[in-house]
């Protein structure tokens, strides 16, 4: 099998699909309070066209795929999609990011159908806070869905926390403290905030929150590296170990410590567009052409082109640089 690799040399085995661009909340960083225009139900790939082209991927390297939103609860029946890549030969890992709103009544499901693991949007643990970030969400509904998910098995679950300035960066000691009664089985990951379109927050660096953290617990280094790791699956968090506690704690720093050299990852929008920078809209569909006949050769041959368009990377600073373009939800994180 000849790799999925780009004009860089940078080797894909990681397909990110966003099912749908809805979602039930419109979380303040990822959305803007009015005036999305949301896709057409009919331009949405089918599952059958997943199916089918999550095989392709996988015949060109693809291990790993994770199910994005929007929020992929929203779609209907979504569970039927995961058991469709489950059984997909050659993918062996299924995952998928969700708000958790409506995840406690599905987890046995998703585990049941072939889910390997979850992570959970949560950036704070006020209720009328949570309500207001994520304008209109229910806290203690994502709690539930959290409990749910750990007794479902589908551990460990990493939470996903999205860090402003003066909106929830005085909770990153709680978050750890409250993770940290479930060192076993959760991972907390802080992310720095990505201008999409326009800076509406301002992003705290992981440096600052880790020197935070290192002034009430003692931290120590796992993963330094980002996309480099046993198995070469491993993400863009590097990882510390809190010793008081056991916890391990996170950063996803795609501004200040950005890690475009090691990126190993594709996102196929609900669309069918294949967008392969997050920070860039230029992203050509393969929904045409799953809809114009093309053979599974057809497909390839497109896919290979379009990564080795790949551009190289983003150019977003703490200040100043580009922001990213697009939507987060129609992305997908
Ligand atoms: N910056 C950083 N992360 C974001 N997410 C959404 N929008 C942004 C943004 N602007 C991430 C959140 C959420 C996931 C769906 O996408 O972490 O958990
Ligand atoms: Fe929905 Fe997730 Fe975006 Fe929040 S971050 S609006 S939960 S897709």
């Amino acid at each position: 099998m000849q790799a999925l690799t780009d004009s860089l040399g940078r080797i894909h085995t990681y397909l990110r699909l966003s099912v749908t661009d809805r979602c039930n909340y419109r979380c303040v960083y990822c959305m803007p309070a009015e005036g999305m225009s949301w896709m057409p139900r009919q331009d949405l790939l089918s599952y059958e066209e997943l199916g089918r082209v999550v095989g392709v991927f996988a015949t060109m390297g693809i291990q790993r795929v994770r199910l994005t939103g929007g929020e992929p609860l929203v779609r209907r029946d979504i569970t039927r999609l995961v058991r469709v890549i489950a059984d997909t030969p050659g993918i062996r890992d299924v995952a998928m990011t969700t708000n958790a709103h409506f995840l406690a009544p599905h987890a046995d499901d998703l585990a049941a159908a072939g889910l390997t693991r979850l992570n959970i949007s949560l950036d704070t643990l006020r209720a009328d806070r949570f309500h207001r970030l994520t304008r209109g969400g229910k806290l203690s509904r994502v709690l539930d869905g959290i409990d749910a998910a750990r007794a479902a098995g589908l551990v460990p679950i990493k939470i996903n926390a999205v860090v402003m300035e003066g909106e929830n960066d005085d909770e990153v000691e709680d978050l750890v403290e409250f993770f940290s009664r479930h060192a076993a089985d959760t991972e907390l990951r802080f992310i720095e905030y990505m201008p999409f379109e326009a800076r509406w927050h301002r992003c705290v660096p992981a440096r600052r929150l880790r020197e935070r953290l290192a002034r009430r617990w003692t931290l120590t280094p796992l993963r330094q590296v980002a996309g480099e790791g046993p198995g070469s699956g491993a993400g863009p968090a590097r990882t510390w170990r809190i010793e008081e506690t056991g916890l391990v704690v996170g950063f996803i720093s795609p501004i200040t410590e950005h890690f475009c050299a090691t990126c190993n990852r594709l996102r196929l929008m609900a669309d069918g567009h294949l967008r392969t920078c997050l920070a860039h809209e230029d992203t050509p569909s393969l929904r045409d052409l799953v809809r114009s006949g093309a053979t599974d050769a057809d497909l390839e041959a497109a896919i290979r082109a379009m990564v080795m368009g790949k551009p190289w990377g983003h150019d977003c600073q703490l200040e100043g640089g580009e922001v990213f373009e697009g939507v987060m939800t129609s992305v997908g994180g």
